[in-house]
């Protein structure tokens, strides 16, 4: 079979138009969406109407799913595999945990020293307008960079960290704070990561790096801020306008993504993600 694909934007994205994945799926189309993602970055299936044991199956194709321990609050009771990004209150009427998850530049699980080969995430309901996510292709933001810039960051690392650090110690307690940090020290990452499939340089930051390994934070801000101003330019980035039943799986080593706050909180939004686990890459270091 030859993918039908549509390009979504300039900058990133192809739709498989032809694909259904309720079907059994040989290994050689799996081949092709394979190829597909590494080529385009993110790859949108339409009007997928799965059951979660099926995005799952579908999920694992791509590698070994994270079982998402560190947050497990966040992850869905029955399915370890899935991440629950929901604003549906819990089941005692407080506000759900992740209803804000993933609403600042990032690439998923950046703050481990495995991160994230790729995220499936799934549209199960959507608010009547908005509930849009950004990414941004950083092989091209990084390509699009000056020689003398290239130079200046090859060797830098940021130091990455768990958005669950940022708990609020008068309402979660010392105790639950000092257990979220164990369980995620800061990481650092290089700041150029060479994609370890097709070979490329692309930039690996995000908001969740505060400072460059060695530096302080006064002396980091002015350099992160400008290079994650120029990633997330519009030329390098694609809006997803959600449907419900969208899957969409994107390269977590060469793009940002954002989940925008642009819609009503008091209508329902929920998603549902699988995590594919990449290479090790980083390592544990000092506040
Ligand atoms: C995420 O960052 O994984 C969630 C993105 C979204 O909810 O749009």
């Amino acid at each position: 079979m030859t993918l039908k694909l549509r390009r979504l934007s300039n900058a990133l994205g192809a739709e498989v138009c032809d694909v259904d994945l309720t079907q059994p799926m040989s290994e050689s189309t799996f081949g092709e969406i394979y190829g597909a993602f590494l080529q385009h970055g993110i790859l949108l299936f339409r009007n997928q109407n799965i059951s979660r044991e099926q995005h799952i199956e579908f999920s694992r194709r791509f590698g070994e799913l994270d079982d998402h321990k560190s947050l497990p609050r966040d992850r869905h009771p029955d399915y370890p595999e899935l991440l629950l990004v929901t604003n549906r209150p819990n089941a005692d009427g407080t506000p759900s945990e992740s209803r804000y998850t993933g609403r600042s530049w990032h690439t998923d699980m950046s703050y481990t020293t495995q991160p994230a080969l790729g995220s499936l995430l799934r549209c199960h309901n959507l608010p009547e307008v908005g509930g849009d996510t950004l990414f941004a292709n950083m092989t091209m933001a990084y390509d699009a960079l000056s020689e003398g810039m290239k130079k200046l960051i090859a060797d830098l690392h940021g130091i990455h960290l768990s958005g669950t650090r940022k708990i609020n110690v008068a309402e979660a307690g010392e105790a639950r704070r000092n257990e979220v940090m164990k369980l995620n020290p800061p990481i650092a990452q290089p700041v150029v990561r060479v994609h370890p499939e097709t070979g490329r340089k692309a930039l690996y930051l995000g908001e969740k790096v505060k400072r460059f390994e060695s530096m302080t934070e006064e002396e980091s801000k002015p350099l992160i801020d400008y290079l994650n101003r120029h990633a997330t330019k519009p030329e390098f980035v694609y809006r997803q306008m959600w449907r419900e039943n969208d899957l969409l799986i994107w390269d977590n080593r060469c793009t940002l993504h954002q989940a925008l706050g642009d819609f009503d909180e008091t209508q329902l939004r929920h998603m549902e993600r699988t995590t594919v686990l990449g290479t090790p890459s980083g390592y544990v270091t000092a506040a």
